[in-house]
């Protein structure tokens, strides 16, 4: 086989790209994988991976400023080293992303560096060279929207990947979209001391999580400091002196604010410029997802694609799971992604976790439905964590029990869903949960209850 023909060719290296390139190399392929920029994508190097990094440190400063006093821990003055908490942040990010280039030589997985563009007939263009394989995966994820009133400047008017590296704390920041983007990193630079009003186009935080959930974080975040308006438009920016003026827009009454960075959060577009998709024919819908059937295979024979790319959330472990399973199909094999059982997380303080039906898509579903509900506050852990806010939700089918949903405002609900999402897997029944033990103390005892609850038979309330 010449050095440029490949079983498989894999165009993009983030969450999805690159763990594709390795099961497939793991199934017996001889694997490419070609990336434009690092190794890692959007989530190891300006998304899941710095915005957590930024949320730990940045929480920490907050509790030793204001929140330790009542552990009997005093800390005296508190000082907040910038420079160090974004060093301490790009050395984790180099870690994950060097990790990468190791999992790759260990599975002999070819990376190569430049831009890849489909070229037909089984041919990938690198930079004017011409690779060639059976098989080619498209994982090239996504970009941050641009509103055309709003266009990003690098500067002032900034998207996430910017607001990941700041130089210094703004006095005062407006963030458009009450989304995952807007909440954590507008709570990152409000913890570290700027003025943060929160502006969205819908009528409250979290649009696609469940109400009740998502209005308890919203008055959470409101105790905390964070400004809200909702039914708002952004309907202008002008920079001018070092200074942003927004003009906001509700309902027909119009204001300009000031302030000193804008970060417009309102969501991603698919990434096709430049793979010369167009000059293929590969189908894509209207919002430029390419479409695929149900082995990840495009319109294309042997054309496939994963992640941000194509329909559905635009989460890590979503695009992960989906290269894994494209390449198993590719292999012969089952490949499986439950897309009913998809976890979503906000890593705000406290959590917003979810897996599984809102309530309002079990009422818009008429599906026949049960609810047990149990409050942070009245868990021992919560207690001992300093941190009773908010609630665990569980829906679940009126006749069968079965889980059709769980929703989670907690400290930690990140870690406390797994468990949520496996009893989804498994299509537990609420009885389910509530008759499996659980360590005690624990956050995940409020699973336990929240379950028992849905029969009204919590112990603890
Ligand atoms: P990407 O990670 O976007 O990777 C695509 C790669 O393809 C990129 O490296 C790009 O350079 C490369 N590429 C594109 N076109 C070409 C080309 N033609 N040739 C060569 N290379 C190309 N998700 C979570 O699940 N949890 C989180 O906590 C989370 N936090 C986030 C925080 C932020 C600030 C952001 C912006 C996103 C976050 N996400 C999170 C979303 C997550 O990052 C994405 O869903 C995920 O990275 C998608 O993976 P992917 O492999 O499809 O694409
Ligand atoms: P998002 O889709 O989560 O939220 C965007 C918000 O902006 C929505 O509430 C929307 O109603 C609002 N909006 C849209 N247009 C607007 C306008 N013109 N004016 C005011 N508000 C407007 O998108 P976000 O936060 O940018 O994140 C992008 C993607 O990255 C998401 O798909 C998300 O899943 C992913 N992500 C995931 C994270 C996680 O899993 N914790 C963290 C960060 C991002």
């Amino acid at each position: 086989m010449a050095d440029n023909t490949f079983d498989l060719i894999v165009i993009g290296a983030g969450p999805g790209g690159y763990v594709a390139a390795i099961r497939a190399a793991q199934l017996g392929m001889r694997v490419a994988c070609v990336e434009k920029q690092a190794l890692g994508g959007t989530c190891l190097n300006v998304g899941c991976i710095p915005s957590k990094a930024l949320l730990e440190s940045s929480e920490l400063f907050h509790q030793a400023g204001s929140s330790l006093d009542i552990h009997g821990v005093k800390t005296g003055g508190v000082e907040l080293d910038l420079k160090g908490m974004m060093k301490r942040k790009s050395s984790i990010v180099r870690r994950m992303t060097g990790g990468i280039r190791g999992l790759f030589r260990k599975n002999n997985v070819t990376h190569i560096s430049g831009l890849g563009r489909l070229a037909g007939d089984g041919k990938v263009d690198v930079d004017g060279d011409v690779y060639s394989a059976a098989r080619i995966l498209i994982a090239t994820g996504s970009s941050a929207i641009e509103l055309p009133n709003l266009p990003f400047d690098g500067e002032y008017v900034i998207s996430s990947t910017e607001a990941l590296s700041l130089d210094e704390v703004p006095e005062k920041m407006i963030v458009i979209g009450a989304g995952a983007i807007g909440l954590e990193l507008g709570s990152v630079w409000h913890r570290l001391g700027a003025e943060v009003h929160v502006v969205e186009f819908l009528d409250g935080v979290t649009p696609t999580m469940d109400r009740e959930l998502s209005l308890g974080l919203q008055k959470v975040l409101e105790k905390q400091g964070l400004r809200f308006s909702f039914e708002t438009r952004a309907e202008s920016a002008e920079v001018r002196d070092g200074k942003v003026i927004v003009t906001l827009a509700q309902g027909d009454e119009t204001a300009s604010e000031t302030c000193d960075r804008l970060l417009v959060a309102v969501g991603r577009r698919p990434n096709t410029d430049g793979l010369g998709g167009e000059d293929v024919g590969l189908e894509m819908d209207d919002q430029g997802r390419i479409l695929v059937d149900d082995v990840f295979e495009t319109n294309l024979p042997g054309v496939y694609a994963i992640g941000d790319v194509i329909p559905g959330p635009m989460l890590a472990h979503k695009a992960e799971e989906e290269g894994v399973a494209a390449v198993e199909y590719m292999a012969g094999k089952a490949g499986h992604v439950n897309y009913d059982a998809i976890p979503n997380v906000v890593y705000t303080h406290p959590e917003l976790a979810s897996v599984g039906l809102t309530e309002e898509q079990v009422a818009a579903d008429d599906i026949p439905y049960k609810v047990g509900k149990f409050p942070i506050t009245a868990n021992g852990r919560a207690h001992t964590l300093q941190a009773v806010d908010g609630q665990v939700k569980i829906i679940a089918h009126e006749k069968t029990d079965r889980v059709l949903g769980i929703h989670i405002l907690s400290a930690r609900a990140s870690d406390m869903l797994a468990e949520g999402v496996l009893a989804m897997e498994f299509s537990a029944s609420a009885e389910d949960i509530a008759r499996t033990m659980h360590a005690h103390p624990t956050l995940p005892e409020a699973l336990k209850e929240a379950a028992l609850n849905v029969e009204d038979e919590a112990i603890h309330i």
